[in-house]
C-alpha cells in the first residue's frame, strides 16, 4: 500500500476521526494522555499527524498531508485548493448569526459590527447582501463581544445553543450546516488513488 499521511484536527474532531479507523488495519494504538503529534499504524503505511484545526487545510493543500479530517467551517473559511471528498456525518453543528432577541442583522447606510473567528466567511455572507460590515476577528469566547459592546452581532458555530443561552443571546439567522469532512490534496488523490479509495470505504462504513 502507498504510504498516506492524514492530518487530524487536535481535539474532539480529530479524536473522533481516529475512532473511525478502530478495528481496521489502519488503527493506531496511542498511550493515554500522550503529547506526541505523529503516529503510525501497525503496518506503518499510514501516518497520522495532529495539527491545529485551522491548519489542517494548509497541510493538505501543501501536500505534506495527503488527507485531512476537518470541520466544514474551516473549509468555508480557508480558501484552499483541495478536494472535499466526503461528509463524515459527525461533529454536526451550524454557522449562525446571533445577537440579542429582536436585534436586526441589517443596518442600512451604516456599518454592522460583527465579531467572529471566521472573517473570510462573514465577509462573503454579508457582501452578498450588500451590507457594510466591520469584522472583529477574535480567537474564542465570541459570545462576549456583543455583551461588552465590542460588536453588534456575532457569527459563530452553534451546537447545543447553550453558550448563546447562558450569555443571553439568541440565533437571529441560521447559516451553513457544518460537520466533519474528509479532504484530499489534489496531486495525492491522483497518485495514491487506490489507497485513498480504501480509506474512503473504511470511513464511509463508519457511523
Ligand atoms: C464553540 C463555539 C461556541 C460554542 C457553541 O466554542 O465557538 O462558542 O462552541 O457550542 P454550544 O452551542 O453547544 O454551546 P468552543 O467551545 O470551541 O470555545 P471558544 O470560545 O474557544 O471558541
Amino acid at each position: 500500500m502507498n504510504g498516506v499521511t492524514i492530518a487530524l484536527a487536535k481535539g474532539r474532531l480529530g479524536e473522533k476521526g481516529l475512532d473511525l479507523f478502530k478495528d481496521t488495519d489502519m488503527e493506531i494504538i496511542r498511550e493515554k494522555d500522550t503529547r506526541k503529534l505523529v503516529f503510525k499504524d501497525y503496518k506503518e503505511s499510514i501516518t497520522y499527524i495532529f495539527v491545529k484545526p485551522s491548519d489542517v487545510m494548509t497541510y493538505v493543500e501543501k501536500g505534506v498531508a495527503d488527507l485531512g479530517i476537518v470541520g466544514k467551517d474551516m473549509i468555508l473559511e480557508e480558501d484552499k485548493d483541495i478536494y472535499e471528498l466526503m461528509d463524515l456525518n459527525y461533529g454536526k453543528c451550524r454557522f449562525a448569526i446571533a445577537g440579542f432577541k429582536d436585534q436586526t442583522t441589517v443596518k442600512e447606510d451604516d456599518v454592522l459590527r460583527i465579531a467572529s473567528k471566521y472573517p473570510n466567511y462573514v465577509k462573503r455572507v454579508f457582501e452578498d447582501r450588500g451590507q457594510k460590515v466591520e469584522i472583529i476577528k477574535l480567537g474564542g469566547s465570541i459570545e462576549l463581544a456583543p455583551i461588552i459592546g465590542l460588536s453588534d452581532i456575532i457569527v459563530d458555530l452553534v451546537e447545543t445553543g447553550s453558550t448563546l443561552k447562558e450569555n443571553g443571546l439568541v440565533i437571529l439567522e441560521e447559516l451553513d450546516p457544518i460537520s466533519a469532512r474528509l479532504v484530499a490534496n489534489k496531486a495525492s488523490y491522483r497518485i495514491k488513488y487506490d489507497t485513498i479509495k480504501k480509506i474512503e470505504k473504511i470511513l464511509g462504513g463508519a457511523k
